[in-house]
Order: C-alpha cells, then structure tokens, then sequence
C-alpha cells in the first residue's frame, strides 16, 4: 500500500473532514483493539483507493476519499455501556449519516456509503461501486484491527506468564 501516494489524495478531497472537530472526537474513541474510530477510517480509506487502484475499478475518486473517512461518523464511544451499545452495529450507520450531514455537504453516493457499509449485517444493500468498495475495506480493516488487538493481549498475557516462572 502506497502511504504517501493515498496520503496526499485523502488531503486533496478530505482535508475539511481530518481536520474538522468531529474528526477530534473520532481520536477519543475506540474502534477495535488498540485503534482509534479515526485510526480506521484512515484505514478504510486508504483500503478503499488501495482496492479501486488494484483492481482498476473506475470510482469517484471525492466521494469514495469523503465517504469511506466520515462512514463511522457516529461521534460516541460504542464500548462505553449504554443503550446504544447493544444496538451499535445496527445503529450507528443512521447516527454517522445525520451527524456527517449536520458537518458536510454530502451526495448522493457518499450518502449511499455511509449509510449501507453495514451490509450484510443491515440488510439493505450498497447501491454505488464507491458503496461496495468501502463495504469490503471496512470488513478487511476490522479484521486486520481486531487481530491486532488480540495479537497484543496475548503478548501481554505470555510475558506476565514469563515473568512468573
Ligand atoms: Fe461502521
Ligand atoms: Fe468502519
């Protein structure tokens, strides 16, 4: 993956978004493991362009940057115990598209993406190639973020053992 390359695209298209209030709070909150909800959309986003670019699927380049960096734009901690909670991954589509609208001038296919990223979780498909595309990047980051995370825990746990011998 071409860091610097994906780097300078999202700050082409998106950097309102990086730099924007929202985007602070997403550095507060917990995604999966150790990173944050802005560490992955970061992620996904360079996924996304690392996807399109890979496979030569011709995308709006400023949608598919603005979708994929504001698709987990719900603003709260979903580990923190509340009502949300049990209900987060079901949810918290619906929450990133309304605070995203309050913040952003959105269209029609950054709409899509947020909205849809869950699927097939939510039921209702993605509508939009930038929609399908961050669909997967989403599923591939988290994995990849929540392996990590477990990879951490269990040095954690082998060298408190190692330490015990
Ligand atoms: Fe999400
Ligand atoms: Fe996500």
């Amino acid at each position: 993956m071409n860091n610097i390359k994906y780097m300078k695209i999202i700050k082409t298209h998106g950097n309102d978004i990086l730099t924007s209030e929202g985007m602070e709070t997403e550095k507060k909150c917990i995604q999966h493991g150790t990173f944050s909800v802005y560490d992955h959309s970061l992620f996904v986003t360079k996924m996304c362009l690392h996807i399109a670019s890979g496979l030569r699927i011709k995308v709006n380049t400023r949608a598919l940057v603005r979708g994929a960096l504001l698709h987990d734009y719900f603003l709260y901690d979903w580990h923190i115990p509340s009502k949300v909670k049990n209900t987060h991954g079901f949810t918290h589509p619906g929450a990133a598209l309304r605070n995203a609208k309050k913040d952003f001038q959105l269209g029609i296919i950054e709409c899509n993406m947020i909205h849809r990223h869950m699927f097939p979780l939510t039921p209702i498909p993605p509508k939009y190639r930038e929609s399908v595309i961050l669909c997967i990047a989403d599923k591939v980051c988290a994995g990849y973020e929540t392996a990590d995370g477990f990879k951490k825990r269990l040095n954690k746990f082998f060298r408190r053992l190692d330490s015990n011998v």
